[in-house]
């Protein structure tokens, strides 16, 4: 046995977590470092998707929008997700994708900060926050969007025009955590709201958005909360700004009183007026089902797995990789870390991802240059963390990367 291999028994052993990993189904020899795209399915999934297939749709069918409680769903969805990133009761509103929620969040913000019209975007985000922030741009007259570079201080580039500042809480590629009070605190000071976008942050990365006194925040479901591929994304808003909050999205079932087949649109109390259409019943159960393996979690504990999962792995990738070409991608100290890990390779970083997938150890490329590994701190061993390094280090090695079937490219990378 190694020093490393030590290292892990012990980190295993002492894992308050590790039952947790019973409550998903873990393919057979895979070892999953990709929760942080998609998570693992949790076991209570199928059996509530069964119920909801059956009893609730093919036998209620209309009447289970009432009696199977689903008209509430994205609300009540929304409350589990709640305590996850220190919101309240009735302020998380789930549907849509993380896309159409940045869209009505952003327009909200404009709509909140009277005066101002710029949106400050972060240029390097994940390419939907920019994309979205540009559509919105070239839609309302008068508003105007600027990006900051990655190295800049956004705090800097907040000029009285800047209505709203755009940023992600634990950046996609580098899983660089922002210090969300103190920005906020910074925008709020130049007269700017702040929107987060908590993608890479949900399920994984301690957030107390009102006590960071955010301003809106969205996120996504599918990651670290395993709601399923295409699962409903998350919108929040300060209850200060819920009274009058108003969202452009003005669909029917964000009304007051939906029934009542009014023509003009009063918004439903707090984010409920988030909602915009017939909520996605059949994935929204599947995301009900999967949060209820968050009941009761000690979330510090989890928070503090995650950091010492993606140490671990660090130094176990440097020790046994070392000379081979890895530089690290992410912050050297947890605290500044998100719970994946980025390595950039000057060459064969996707051929390296490919021949890692052929022996099960899935993780993703990110172009030009990034090989990312996500640590799911709910169901992942320090065994597998250390299983991956040696991989790596072997496939480096050998240069079994070097070869025309791990050149290959889907769609999706
Ligand atoms: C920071 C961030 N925002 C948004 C998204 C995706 O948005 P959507 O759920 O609309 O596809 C991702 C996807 O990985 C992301 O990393």
């Amino acid at each position: 046995m190694t020093g490393l291999d030590e290292h892990a028994a012990r980190l295993d052993a002492e894992d308050m977590l590790a039952p947790m990993r019973d409550r998903f189904h873990v393919p057979d020899d895979m070892i999953y470092l990709d929760g942080n795209s998609l998570g693992l399915m949790p076991k209570s999934v199928a059996a509530r998707l069964g119920s909801v297939i059956g009893a609730e749709w093919s036998e209620g069918l209309i009447r289970s929008w009432s009696d199977a409680g689903w008209f509430d769903l994205p609300m009540r969805v929304g409350d589990r997700i709640a305590p996850l990133v220190g919101a309240g009761a009735g302020e998380v509103a789930v549907g849509d994708s993380t896309s159409v929620n940045l869209f009505k969040c952003l327009a909200a913000a404009l709509n909140a900060n009277v005066g101002r019209s710029v949106i400050l975007a972060e240029g390097s985000n994940f390419p939907t926050d920019s994309y979205i922030a540009q559509g919105l741009a070239r839609l309302v007259p008068g508003v105007e969007l600027k990006f900051f570079a990655a190295e800049e201080d956004p705090l800097a580039a907040i000029d009285s025009e800047v209505a709203v500042l755009l940023l992600s809480h634990v950046d996609y590629r580098s899983a660089r955590v922002r210090d969300m009070a103190a920005i906020t605190a910074g925008a709020h000071a130049r007269g700017a709201l702040v929107l987060w976008d908590l993608s890479h942050t949900t399920g994984a990365v301690a957030c107390d958005l009102k006590a960071a006194n955010v301003d809106f925040a969205v996120g996504c479901t599918y990651k670290y909360l395993n709601g399923g591929p295409g699962a409903p994304a998350f919108a929040w808003a300060h209850p200060r700004h819920l009274a009058d909050l108003s969202q452009p999205l003005s669909g029917w079932m964000g009304h007051a009183a939906p029934f009542e087949f009014v023509r003009d649109y009063v918004p439903a109390e707090r984010a409920r007026r988030f909602v915009c259409g017939t909520p996605q019943i059949l994935s929204l159960s599947a995301l009900d089902a999967a949060l209820s393996v968050w009941e009761d979690l000690p979330l510090e504990v989890l928070w503090s797995k995650s950091r010492r999962m993606t140490s671990f792995f660090v130094d176990a990738v440097e020790e046994l990789a070392a000379g081979r070409g890895l530089m690290l991608a992410s912050p050297r100290d947890p605290a500044e870390r998100g719970s994946h890990v980025s390595f950039d390779l000057e060459e064969g970083g996707f051929e390296l991802m490919q021949a890692l997938a052929a022996r099960k150890v899935i993780g993703d490329f990110r172009a030009p240059c990034t090989v990312r590994f996500g640590f799911a701190p709910l169901y992942l061993r320090f065994a597998e963390v250390l299983a991956a390094a040696r991989h790596i280090a072997e496939i480096l090695e050998t240069r079994s990367w070097d070869d025309d079937r791990f050149r290959v490219r889907g769609a999706v990378t």
